[in-house]
C-alpha cells in the first residue's frame, strides 16, 4: 500500500486539476459592468461683434474652437455669458473696456448655472487672449467653482501672442487642479478655416490623451 501511495497522490493531483479546470470553464464569468466614459465639459467665453482681422462676426472666434472640441470629444458645452452684457461691440472700445476691467482686477458676474461639475473629471476652459491674459470673467468662473482634482485643459484664440501663459495663470487660479498642455489658435484661423481648426484640435487631443468620439472630416 505504501508502494502505491505516490501514484494515488499523483493520480489525484492530475484528476483534481482536470476536474477543477472543467469546473472553472463551466462557471460563467461574472458580468462586467462597463465603466462609463467620464464626461467632459467645455467652458468658454467668446465675443461676437467686431474682432481683429476678421471684421464683424456673428459668432466669436473662440466659440468655433470650443464647438470643435465638443464635437470631437462628445463634451457638454457651457458658454460663459456676462450677466450684464456691457461689452462694446466695436473692437477699439472693447479693448479699452477690457483694459480697465483688467486694471481693476474686476470679477464680472456671468449668467446661467454651471452644470454640476462633479460629473466631469476633464474640463476644457477657453477664451480669447485679452491684453495677454484671460478675460476677467473667466477668473470669476475659476474662483467661484470647485475645480480641485480636475484636469483642466486651457485653450485660447489670439492674434499673435500665443497661449500667453494661460496655463500658468490657470494653475495659479486653480492650484489644486492639474493643468494639461494648452492649445493656441489664431482667431483668424478659428473664424475662417474650419479644417485647420479641426486638425489642430484633433492633434492636441491626441497629445493630452483625451478620448475622441469623432475624427475631423475632410471638408470639400
Ligand atoms: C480686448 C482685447 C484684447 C486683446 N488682446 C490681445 C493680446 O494681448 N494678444 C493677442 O494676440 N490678441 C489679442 N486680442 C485679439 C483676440 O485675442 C482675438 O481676436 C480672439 O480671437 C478673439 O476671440 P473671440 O472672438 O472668441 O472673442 C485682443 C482682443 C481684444 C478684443
Amino acid at each position: 500500500m505504501k508502494f502505491l501511495l505516490p501514484f494515488v497522490v499523483a493520480a489525484f493531483a492530475v484528476f483534481g486539476a482536470t476536474c477543477c479546470d472543467v469546473a472553472q470553464a463551466d462557471v460563467p464569468a461574472p458580468p462586467r459592468i462597463a465603466k462609463p466614459q467620464s464626461k467632459v465639459l467645455v467652458v468658454y467665453f467668446s465675443r461676437a461683434g467686431e474682432q481683429y482681422n476678421v471684421g464683424v462676426v456673428k459668432k466669436g472666434n473662440t466659440a468655433f474652437v470650443a464647438e470643435e472640441i465638443a464635437l470631437q470629444t462628445g463634451a457638454d458645452l457651457f458658454e460663459i455669458k456676462p450677466k450684464k452684457d456691457v461689452y462694446p461691440k466695436k473692437y477699439d472700445d472693447l479693448t479699452d473696456f477690457a483694459k480697465k476691467e483688467m486694471n481693476k482686477k474686476a470679477r464680472p458676474e456671468y449668467a446661467g448655472k454651471v452644470p454640476d461639475l462633479k460629473q466631469y473629471d476633464t474640463i476644457f476652459v477657453g477664451g480669447p487672449v485679452w491684453w495677454g491674459d484671460w478675460p476677467m470673467v473667466m477668473y470669476t468662473f475659476f474662483e467661484k467653482n470647485d475645480l480641485s482634482g480636475k484636469k483642466l485643459a486651457p485653450f485660447c484664440t489670439h492674434e499673435g501672442s500665443g497661449l500667453s501663459g494661460f496655463d500658468k495663470k490657470l494653475q495659479k487660479a486653480c492650484p489644486k487642479s492639474s493643468i494639461l498642455k494648452g492649445l493656441a489658435i489664431t482667431g483668424t484661423v478659428a473664424q475662417k478655416n474650419r479644417q485647420k481648426t479641426a486638425e489642430n484640435v484633433s492633434k492636441w487631443l491626441d497629445e493630452i490623451k483625451v478620448k475622441k468620439i469623432a475624427e475631423p472630416k475632410k471638408l470639400p
